[in-house]
């Protein structure tokens, strides 16, 4: 899908987990919105406002579809994941006391809003612990529930190991227990379906930007059974019935949480990705990861100085191959391998902190791969991480 050369070489895209690229269909709707009715939804009444009125509520029902939601004003347009989670984990009417639980994996934008809700509204958290090779514990998850746990918050599928929890059993548990979830389904809802509907979930964020949208749209799911009076995150003008000089009266979900001039072009744009990715079928989309994802595996399997994050089943991993390369920091991996074969990776901590400050590791490298990766740039990558961890176990 790159075309361009980097110094003289076609770069190898393995940072499909942060953004993923996205297709001709994708930017040509978005030149389209700027091109031909470059106006906002909902206030003027004039025809190009109508017509971005009518594209918005059009891209609203094809993911409420794509999502299995009930109704399409279960979803409202933000501006990435972290906008919906915070909106729940910040918004919901907590009472003193009431516990939240959580996996050891989460990304920060769970668990940094956890915390800040945790100390504000004097709240219990509860980590639930993987097992040694990072898969979730459903075990430890029951343990960890009561009639006090408020809300299960976890990432469907972990930007670290690529491991997706047990989705309907962690609704159902929960939900005995009176409990309301909440899933990150950033890195799941590119590459399998989340059927919120059937799951039976609370409530759900994804982000465009990681499945072929553009950047700077959240897709957030609340169940209309759920959402009670969640307050909205930023309030202003859209959001509101009327308003006096002393009272407001906030509008029903999704036009609530959808304050201000919104990012139409992109909204219209995420409507081209989701057109492309069920044209497409998440199931074939899944496979074709499964398939990069066992050829990494296999080559990599047993290289004296490469260590794998998470289980050794690539099964279960998705698309995400993460890595260390032992007497190497990730970020010497990532640039090595960047500045060698053009193959661009993510390193670090990933936003996922204390799990790292658990293993007692710096971070690691990630290779994550999507549907237009191929057999032949896996092949380079493993290649080439062989190399690496040749050369620097001779030194
Ligand atoms: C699992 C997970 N959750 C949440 C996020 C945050 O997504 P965003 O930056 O779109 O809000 C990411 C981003 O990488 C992620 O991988």
């Amino acid at each position: 899908m790159l075309s361009k050369e980097i110094d003289g070489r076609l770069p190898i895209y393995f940072d499909n987990a942060c953004q993923t690229l996205r297709p001709r269909q994708v930017l040509e709707a978005v030149s389209e919105y700027y091109e031909s009715f470059p106006a906002c939804a909902g206030r003027s009444v004039h025809k190009l406002a109508t017509e971005v009125s009518l594209r918005c509520d059009d891209v609203r029902a094809k993911a409420a579809s794509f999502f299995g939601a009930d109704d399409p004003s279960e979803i409202a347009f933000m501006k990435n994941t972290t906008e919906g989670l915070n909106t729940v984990i910040m918004g919901l009417p907590w009472e003193k006391g009431d516990e939240v639980v959580t996996t050891d994996y989460e990304h920060n934008s769970v668990h940094v809003p956890v915390l800040c809700a945790r100390d504000r509204f004097s709240l219990k958290h509860r980590v639930v612990r993987s097992s040694e090779d990072l898969v979730f514990d459903l075990g430890a998850f029951e343990e960890a529930m009561s009639k006090k746990v408020r809300l299960v918050a976890m990432c469907l599928t972990s930007n670290v190991t690529g491991c997706t929890l047990p989705a309907k059993e962690i609704v159902d548990i929960a939900h005995s227990y009176g409990a309301m979830v909440l899933f990150d389904a950033a890195q799941a809802a590119p590459s399998m379906r989340v059927d919120v509907g059937g799951l039976d979930v609370d409530f759900m964020a994804a982000s465009a930007h990681k499945m072929l949208g553009p950047s700077g749209v959240g897709l957030f799911y609340a169940r209309s059974g759920s959402v009670g009076s969640i307050p909205p995150i930023m309030c202003g003008g859209h959001g509101v019935v009327d308003t006096t000089y002393d009272s407001y009266t906030l509008l029903p979900p999704p036009e609530r949480f959808e304050t201000g001039l919104q990012n139409y072009s992109g909204i219209i744009g995420t409507g081209a990705a989701l057109d492309y990715l069920s044209s497409i079928g998440l199931d074939d989309v899944r496979a074709h990861e499964a398939m990069l994802n066992s050829r990494i595996t296999r080559a990599l399997r047993g290289v004296d100085g490469v260590d794998l994050i998470g289980p050794a089943d690539p099964n279960l991993r998705g698309g995400i191959f993460s890595f260390n390369v032992r007497s190497l920091s990730p970020h010497d991996v990532a640039m090595i391998l960047d500045n060698s074969k053009n193959i661009m990776m993510r390193s670090g901590m990933h936003c996922c902190h204390p799990l790292f400050h658990a293993l007692k590791v710096q971070g690691c490298a990630r290779a994550s791969v999507y549907l237009y990766n191929t057999s032949e740039e896996v092949d380079v990558f493993s290649e080439s991480v062989k190399g690496l961890a040749e050369g620097f176990r001779k030194r």
